[in-house]
């Protein structure tokens, strides 16, 4: 699953080498990213032009922290890849102004002329990014109150439940559906909820289904622990 979602990036990093890239964090994704790194260092891609834009960061959590979205990209991609650091951008959990924060990212994302291709992964209960299941769709970049599913989930990554922060910043669902392509990985652990998506019912309350309006979306999922 994670060599031919690494695949389908790289081809279009080889038609686009400036290609604008939008990034997920999350277990899922990191064989996608481990792949990456092993293209890069044969010399197959090349990052050097490549901006990327990740969907979402914890509130509160400096990036120095390791638990912060920022230290997970850097720890598990950017630092193995011949980027520039300064075409990665994350927003920022502890901006004085959350408002100006949000603002200024769907600026600096339109400014790179749009996201060319978003990687995703998914909650258990369907979110994608933090959008968390709603009664409505948001949509544009704000942020959000993390669910008692998705505080329970990602405990795993904390000390203690406790530390889990209660929000974040999130990219929404217009800021996702407004990418050019998408790819979503998933793995066996998130069998129930793909099956829910294979009913093609589009709903906030699982935010993936919107996924079904995208014009070029891809999914990448592998229904057995292999
Ligand atoms: C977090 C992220 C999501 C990600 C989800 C699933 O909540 N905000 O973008 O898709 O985790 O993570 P995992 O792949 O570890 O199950």
């Amino acid at each position: 699953m994670s060599k031919r979602a690494a695949n389908l990036v790289a081809d279009r990093m080889s038609k686009k080498p400036s290609l604008v890239l939008g990034l997920a964090t999350g277990s899922t994704p990191v064989g996608l990213y481990e792949n990456l790194i092993a293209l890069n260092k044969v010399g197959k891609i090349d990052f050097k032009q490549v901006r990327t834009f990740n969907l979402d960061e914890y509130c509160g959590l400096k990036k120095s922290d390791p638990q912060s979205y920022r230290y997970f990209m850097n720890e598990k991609l950017f630092n193995h890849i011949n980027i520039d650091m300064d075409n990665t951008h994350l927003l920022s959990g502890v901006a004085k102004s959350i408002e100006n924060e949000c603002e200024d990212y769907e600026k600096a994302i339109a400014k790179a002329g749009g996201i060319d291709l978003q990687v995703l992964g998914i909650g258990s209960n369907g979110h994608i990014g933090f959008n968390e299941p709603d009664d409505v769709f948001h949509n544009r970049t704000r942020q959000v109150l993390l669910t008692p599913s998705t505080i329970r989930a990602n405990k795993r990554f904390f000390e203690k439940e406790e530390d889990v922060p209660k929000t974040a910043l999130s990219m929404g669902i217009g800021t996702i559906m407004s990418a050019r392509e998408i790819i979503l990985v998933a793995g066996a652990d998130k069998r129930e909820v793909m099956e829910k998506l294979k009913e093609e019912v589009v709903s906030p309350q699982v935010p993936a289904s919107i996924l079904h309006y995208h014009p070029n979306c891809t999914i990448f999922y592998v229904d057995e622990t292999i």
